[in-house]
């Protein structure tokens, strides 16, 4: 039975086309991905279903019947739930309420609010999903992402008082999940497709797409060029239909030697959660940080770059120790850091692209060390866009304005400006296409034969086997082992991630 159809769907922002007669088709008890590049239009297409964005034009309709979805409650109303690519949580409210946002929260004799009863009904709504390491009074802000996104999803998903969901919508639902968080997620989409529900999923990460799918459909430049079966279908033609050409598979291989020069070295490197950690880095290596999520890497680049205080232990570049408090002054000493989180500690997303790149490196675009350089921080930005095939109208839109991989394209863009010496990046391809992956995948490559060290944590064990030349891997804060990827599978780095190795 088909639940959701759109039509001819068209969104221009300023005159630019987001949607440009978009259609897709959903079946009940059906997970039907939505794929496309970075700027697609996959998420505008589901904020114009969300109520969140006006469509210019257009015809949706639920089980045969025209709707007209103009404010969120639509929405609701309509049995649709989301889970949108930015993550909005409430930081000073707790779990529960997160949970019940803007919903009656339950009343002791119609009065009060029964706070047991609320932490209660969110343990339950949790505990519904898989979910029992999160306790409902526990404040939001104190949550790692993934858990925040599972809070989220419990509020999409937890049903009591509401019209009966029919189809959930997911915007890059485990971009910032673990393996084992994805993993639930999964079994959770499954129940609620074996219940007869839609589910929209959007996602890069095209193995959990052919794993979990049942039908996809692509868009590109805002228009519908496809809907396949997933069954029988390869990653290469979805490749194809995404990007409109074939891509070159796989990883650019590393193009110069390794220096003999040191150029970090970290020793003894102790934080509330980091315990005993040392390294070095070479000229010209990438050294890869594996591990199951908050096993360390994370805290080690970010001790590292100063972003979350001091620290024990001695940081050196190119042999000379250095003291760094606060990423400023990382990024002076050539140590450039890009963050996990971009929404919330990357980006300014209310300035623009050329201010966002520019901005830990206000000395260099100084003229006379007074007034700041404008057209050249506009043409840096250019530049930079340019390499990391950024899609927008110019150097001066808003990032928020960007979409999500885009976004992230411009925190990759800052991390290489100002020709830093040593790149500490966390998940720099996370929400990012595969055709825009492959090219910062060789942008490092370029950047490793200039001699400069990277240091690249990820989650993505392929990308870790094929672009790392060793890997330090982590557990419960410590360096469990330090191994060269030559030869190296991926069912032996999983298995040292989790210690059964
Ligand atoms: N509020 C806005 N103002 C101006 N342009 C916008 C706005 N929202 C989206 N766009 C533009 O619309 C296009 C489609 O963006 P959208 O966010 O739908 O892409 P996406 O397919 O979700 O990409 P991603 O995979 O990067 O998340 C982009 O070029 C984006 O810059
Ligand atoms: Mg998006």
């Amino acid at each position: 039975m088909t639940l959701l159809s759109i039509r001819g769907l068209d969104k221009s922002f300023a005159g630019a086309r987001a949607l440009a007669g978009a259609a897709l088709e959903v079946r009940a008890g059906e997970v039907h991905a939505l794929m496309g590049e970075n700027g697609a239009g996959k998420s505008t297409l589901i904020k114009v279903l969300a109520g969140v964005v006006k469509p210019d034009a257009g015809v949706i309709e639920m089980a045969g019947i025209p709707v007209a979805i103009a404010t969120p409650a639509d929405a609701l109303n309509l049995g649709l739930r989301f889970i949108h690519q930015e993550l909005s949580v409430v930081p000073h409210l707790s779990v529960a309420e997160n949970i019940f946002l803007g919903r009656d929260y339950p009343r002791r004799w119609g009065l009060m609010i029964d706070w047991d009863g609320l932490n209660n009904a969110a343990a339950e709504v949790l505990s519904g999903l898989g979910v029992d390491h999160i306790r409902p009074g526990r404040k939001m802000a104190r949550l790692t992402v993934g858990d925040q996104m599972l809070v989220k999803i419990a509020a999409a998903f937890g049903d009591a008082g509401r019209t009966a969901a029919r189809l959930y919508v997911m915007d890059e639902p485990t971009a910032a999940l673990s393996a084992e968080e994805s993993r639930r997620l999964f079994a959770v989409i499954r129940r609620l497709r074996a219940e007869g529900a839609g589910i929209i999923y959007v996602s890069h990460r095209l193995d959990e797409v052919m794993e979990l799918a049942d039908r996809l459909t692509v868009l590109r430049d805002g228009a519908t060029v496809a809907t396949r079966e997933v069954a029988g279908l390869d990653k290469r033609e979805v490749i194809e239909l995404m990007i409109g050409r074939s891509l070159a598979e796989g990883y650019p291989p590393r193009l110069a030697a390794i220096a003999e020069d040191v150029a970090l070295k970290v020793e003894h490197l102790s934080t509330g959660m980091l315990d005993d950690v040392s390294f070095e880095v070479r000229k010209g290596e990438i050294l890869g940080f594996a591990g199951l999520e908050g096993a360390g890497q994370s805290e080690a680049i970010r001790a590292i770059a100063g972003a979350d205080g001091g620290h024990d232990g001695t940081v050196s570049l190119a042999g000379k120790p250095v003291k760094i408090h606060e990423p400023v002054s990382a990024w002076a000493k050539g140590l450039a850091f890009l963050p996990r989180e971009r929404q919330q500690e990357g980006l300014v997303a209310s300035a623009s692209i050329a201010g966002n790149v520019s901005l830990p490196h206000l000395d260099d675009l100084l003229r006379f060390g007074l007034v700041l350089d404008r057209r050249a921080e506009a043409e840096q930005a250019v530049e930079l866009g340019r390499k990391v095939k950024l899609k927008a109208s110019g150097p001066r839109q808003k990032v928020r304005e960007l979409s999500g991989g885009n976004q992230q394209k411009v925190v990759f863009a800052r991390a290489i400006a100002g020709d830093p010496q040593v790149l500490l990046l966390d998940e720099p391809t996370r929400g990012v296409d595969v055709g825009a992956r492959y090219d910062i995948h060789t942008l490092l490559r370029q950047l490793t034969a200039e001699g400069k060290a990277v240091v690249l944590a990820s989650s993505d064990l392929p990308e870790l086997v094929y672009m790392a030349d060793r890997i330090v891997v982590f557990r419960g804060g410590k360096v469990a082992a330090t191994v060269a990827t030559a030869g190296l599978d991926q069912a032996t780095l999983a298995a040292l991630c989790f210690g059964s190795a």
